[in-house]
């Protein structure tokens, strides 16, 4: 039996895929049904028995720590570990090397999602020899991938997104290691795109004849960087919500599973589930359709919205025409206006896109 195993969270990163969300807050605070895609994967490790927890953070570590603070609330014990700058994967590990010392640990990206959680993995792990265990889905386009080739059982060859990929086994973001990683981190080169990638550290740790395990996982698993995905992950998870009702409900009609938080006000709507909406939000004389998640204080009044993430204190008034596939910011307004000359108003930041009909 191996040490205690540690977690290493990453949540730094630049987030560009997800902007501009990612400009003014972090990209692994952005709520999946409610709550903080992070917190999935710290409930995660805590599950699989992994407390003594290291995250890594960068230029949103405030948020970060505002939102996650000790990690008592989570059940977990958290080390902030600060990355200067987003410089790979295993530029993160070599950060936290003084947080690792000799411990064989898990590395969760901060970013994902995995459906059965990782206890059955680390028991694995811990039970086995292996030097390191890698997470594999297979994927119908694994070239947008690091992709896996095995051989007997075990992994002997990794790729970063190959352009023609010998196999459809993706990496999944979570990895288990052992200190090995360290020495195999601090030998390789950054790539092309100038980051210390972990799939040159994994093929480091093959080619020093070190043994590395495949793990090949059948519940579903997303990677919440782009908005499509993050959007996927949403309707995963609300696809499996309990319905619960604290809120308050004057002439609406409630379809499916549904969970209305405390302090919300549902007035003359209707709501189809599945659908999540947030404490002291205001829904009136709207439409709330499936997959559709609403933070706290958001309102939305005479419009129609589904299959979207509303964040929190935005306001959605007046439209006609329904809203779909959205993820909207905090304090965003979208509403209707009577000014003249009669026009479309925009205030809104850097890299956003607005899709008109
Ligand atoms: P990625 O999604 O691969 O990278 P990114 O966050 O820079 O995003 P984008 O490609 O859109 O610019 O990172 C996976 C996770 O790891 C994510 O939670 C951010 C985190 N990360 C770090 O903590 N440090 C790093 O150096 C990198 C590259 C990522």
């Amino acid at each position: 039996m191996r040490n205690e195993l540690k977690g290493l969270v990453l949540s730094g990163g630049a987030g560009t895929r997800l902007r501009p969300i990612t400009h003014t807050s972090a990209k692994q605070l952005v709520p999946v049904a409610n709550k903080p895609v992070l917190f999935y994967g710290l409930e995660a490790l805590r599950d699989a028995g992994v407390t003594d927890i290291g995250i890594i953070v960068g230029d949103t570590q405030a948020e970060i720590e505002a939102a996650v603070g000790d990690g008592s609330r989570l059940g977990v014990r958290v080390t902030y570990i600060r990355q200067d700058a987003p410089l790979g994967l295993a530029h993160a590990v070599l950060t936290a090397a003084d947080f690792l010392g000799d411990s064989p640990f898990v590395m969760y990206l901060g970013d994902n999602l995995l459906r059965d959680g990782i206890r059955g993995l680390a028991d694995e792990f811990r039970a086995g020899d292996a030097d390191a265990m890698i997470l594999l889905q297979r994927v119908p386009n694994p070239s947008s991938y690091g992709v896996a080739e095995l051989e007997d059982g075990r992994v002997v060859r990794l790729q970063e997104k190959p352009p023609e990929p010998r196999t459809d086994l993706a990496l999944v973001g979570v990895y288990m290691f052992t200190a090995s990683i360290l020495d195999s981190a601090r030998a390789i080169r950054p790539s092309a795109r100038g980051e210390l990638e972990i799939t040159d550290a994994i093929q480091h740790l093959i080619d020093s004849g070190l043994r590395v395990d495949p793990h090949v996982v059948t519940g579903w698993w997303k990677d919440t960087g782009k908005l499509e995905d993050m959007l996927e992950a949403n309707r995963l998870v609300l696809d499996v919500i309990e319905p619960r009702m604290e809120g308050e409900l004057v002439g609406s009609t409630i379809e499916g599973r549904v969970v209305i938080e405390k302090g919300a006000r549902v007035v003359d709507s209707a709501i189809r589930g599945p659908a999540v909406i947030g404490a002291d939000a205001v829904i009136e004389n709207a439409y709330i359709g499936p997959y559709t998640a609403v933070s706290d204080r958001v309102v939305i009044r005479r419009a129609e919205v589904e299959h979207s993430i509303f964040l929190e204190d935005s306001r959605i008034e007046d439209l006609d025409a329904r809203v779909e596939s959205s993820l909207v910011g905090r304090n965003v307004v979208i509403a209707r206006s009577t000014a003249k000359p009669r026009a479309y108003r925009f205030m809104v930041g850097d890299s956003s896109a607005i899709g008109l009909i």
